[in-house]
């Protein structure tokens, strides 16, 4: 006699029909947000090697790549300015003239139905190239809080839909609330980085954009080997009062991702970053994996894991491959 077995799980997977019945989450382009660079002060695009199809804009093509996400189904873009002008304290950034000013107008009138997320940090616009005001070697904590204040009411004049602090600050959430409030913009929603570790995934980015940046960042971002700490900081957040929360990076932090949507009742982003992307790029490109079924499995994996939101770089791509109703 064969033992037989008392369940078959295998009932509902005997189909197409049954297996889209059963299926447990979904991927949607309704939960993309496409991350866009601009640099000032460039007359053609710059494509980044190791991010093959990504590129940092000029000013003047930013509104067509709005214009192009739109057309390919994507309703949110988060922006990110290159400066030509940085100074010790990243001053250009809350200049109502300054590159992250013109952008967030710019992409909001190429279509203004876009929802349009400004990436608050300064490490673009300094010239050391960390996310804040440096004292003695270590990035002020309060000190960069003020200008982050600053630097967020000037976003949200120049027309940003949501403000995402991304550099890591105590305080950081509750700072940019009490400005904005303070400025009149009560119903400006924060999207807050609230769970960033220091991570050799973001090693592709920093190459294309961070030059000048020597170091690290392990004095204000997370411990790749912290995971408590890692759901106090979103559960710290929240309290300041963040709209939205996120991990980043994306696929190797799925355990942080299912502990903070268990923990937390904020919706919550994943940011897909760099590394993760070129990776998926330089393996489709030796041959080695299916592209499309490899970037639908892992976005699939953060919804999985609890994303509402899901930030990246194949943001158009996944789109088309999903389709559009
Ligand atoms: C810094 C910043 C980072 C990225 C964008 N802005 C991380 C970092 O350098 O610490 C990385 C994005 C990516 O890797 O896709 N605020
Ligand atoms: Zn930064």
């Amino acid at each position: 006699m064969q033992p037989r077995p008392d369940f078959r799980f295998r009932r509902l997977r005997s189909s197409a029909g049954m297996r889209q019945l059963l299926r447990e989450s979904h991927l949607s382009s309704d939960d993309f947000i496409l991350p866009l660079f601009v640099e000032e002060g460039i007359h053609s695009a710059v494509a980044i090697d190791s991010m093959p199809g990504v590129r940092r804009h000029t000013e003047d093509g930013l509104p067509e790549a709005v214009r192009r996400a739109w057309q390919a189904g994507i309703r949110a873009v988060i922006l990110f300015g290159v400066s030509h002008h940085k100074d010790e304290i990243g001053s250009d950034s809350w200049s109502e003239r300054g590159l992250m000013a013109r952008i967030i107008a710019s992409a909001k009138a190429a279509v203004p139905e876009m929802v349009v997320i400004s990436d608050n940090c300064f490490c673009e616009y300094t010239n050391h190239g960390h996310c804040g005001v440096v004292v003695d070697g270590d990035v002020d904590n309060d000190a960069t809080l003020e200008n982050l204040a600053r630097q967020s009411v000037v976003a949200a004049r120049a027309g940003a839909d949501m403000i995402a602090p991304s550099g890591m600050m105590d305080g950081m959430v509750s700072a940019i609330r009490a400005a904005l409030d303070g400025a009149g913009f009560e119903q400006i929603p924060i999207m807050s980085y609230s769970t960033k570790f220091a991570s050799a995934f973001y090693g592709p980015f920093r190459d294309a954009v961070d030059s000048s940046f020597k170091g690290t960042r392990d004095s204000y971002q997370l411990d790749v080997a912290n995971g408590r700490e890692a759901l106090a900081e979103s559960l710290r957040d929240e309290q300041e009062g963040a709209d939205i929360l996120m991990v980043k990076p994306g696929i190797a932090f799925l355990d942080i991702l299912l502990s903070v949507r268990q923990n937390c009742s904020r919706p919550l982003a994943v940011y897909q970053v760099s590394g993760e992307y070129a990776m998926i790029k330089a393996a489709a490109a030796a041959g080695v994996i299916d592209e499309r079924a490899i970037v639908l499995e892992s976005l699939g994996a953060f919804k999985r894991a609890g994303a509402d939101l899901i930030i990246t770089y194949f943001a158009e791509q996944a789109a088309a491959w999903l389709g559009r109703p």
